[in-house]
């Protein structure tokens, strides 16, 4: 259940989230990482926490692969349900990916889209680490991704995406910044109802931990996991800490 600011932010996101993501672009770059992965480990089962609008989770389903969505916002679980319904396979969780899972052991568990970030502390962000690898099965893999924020310099705000379209039959504009916020990396979308006049608008922010990789990797190995690769990107391009866009860790459990 939501606790933090953070927790509560995609509770007025979820339809926004998903004008703001061009999915079939997204999910070309990203399927084949995630295939070669799967079939490498002989995957059958994922855990996907933090699922926002469930784009994976529906397309790891479609793969053949029994999956098990979470995350903490209600809006984004509903969303899930509604886009992809609950066909055999495919369930959906309102749940913090701090929490433990009651449910059986998985094949691989994945954390993505820099949801880790949005932990409300570091302390949080290990919390979830433990409980990823407590729902994975010995020898079963996790992925985390998440920005690397070495490689991200702000010079005041800056304009990451502007998306016009029709949010619950409205025309609306959305402009998605990141910026700093007391000395931490923060992310807002400014909401504006053009069918309105004067134009309403709001505005939803969430601060981000700043999660390195040797943070992470000692998480991992303090969890009961060791780390098996970090790439930049999801072509696989090795890590490098000053110039990738990404970070994701590989990661297997002991
Ligand atoms: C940027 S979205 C990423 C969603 C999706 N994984 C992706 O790659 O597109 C971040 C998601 O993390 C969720 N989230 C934030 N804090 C969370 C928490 N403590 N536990 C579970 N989910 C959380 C938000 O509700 C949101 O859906």
């Amino acid at each position: 259940m939501p606790e933090t600011e953070n927790d509560k932010a995609f509770d007025a996101l979820a339809e926004q989230y998903d004008l703001m993501v061009d999915w079939p672009r997204r999910l070309k770059r990203e399927a084949p990482f995630f295939r070669s992965l799967f079939d490498e480990f002989a995957v059958r089962s994922v855990a996907d926490v933090a699922c926002g609008t469930g784009h994976h989770a529906a397309m790891f389903h479609s793969w053949g692969l029994k999956v098990e969505a979470s995350d903490v916002s209600a809006a984004m679980i509903d969303r899930c349900q509604t886009l992809h319904g609950e066909p055999n396979g495919l369930t959906w969780c309102c749940r913090s990916f701090t929490e433990p899972s009651n449910g059986t052991l998985v094949d691989a568990v994945v954390c993505l889209g820099n949801s880790l970030a949005l932990a409300e502390s570091k302390q949080a962000a290990k919390r979830a680490i433990g409980a990823m690898v407590g729902i994975v099965r010995p020898e079963g893999i996790g992925v985390i991704q998440v920005l690397n924020r070495n490689a991200i310099v702000l010079n005041g705000v800056a304009v990451k995406r502007v998306r016009r379209g029709r949010i619950a039959g409205r025309d609306t504009l959305l402009i998605k910044t990141m910026h700093e916020l007391n000395g931490r990396l923060a992310t807002t979308v400014l909401d504006v109802d053009l069918d309105s006049d004067p134009a309403m608008y709001h505005a939803k922010t969430a601060s981000m931990q700043d999660l390195g990789r040797r943070d992470l990797e000692a998480m991992i190995s303090d969890a009961g996991g060791s780390v098996l690769s970090v790439c930049g990107a999801y072509s696989g391009d090795a890590f490098d800490e000053s110039a990738s866009g990404d970070m994701i860790l590989v990661w297997q459990r002991n």
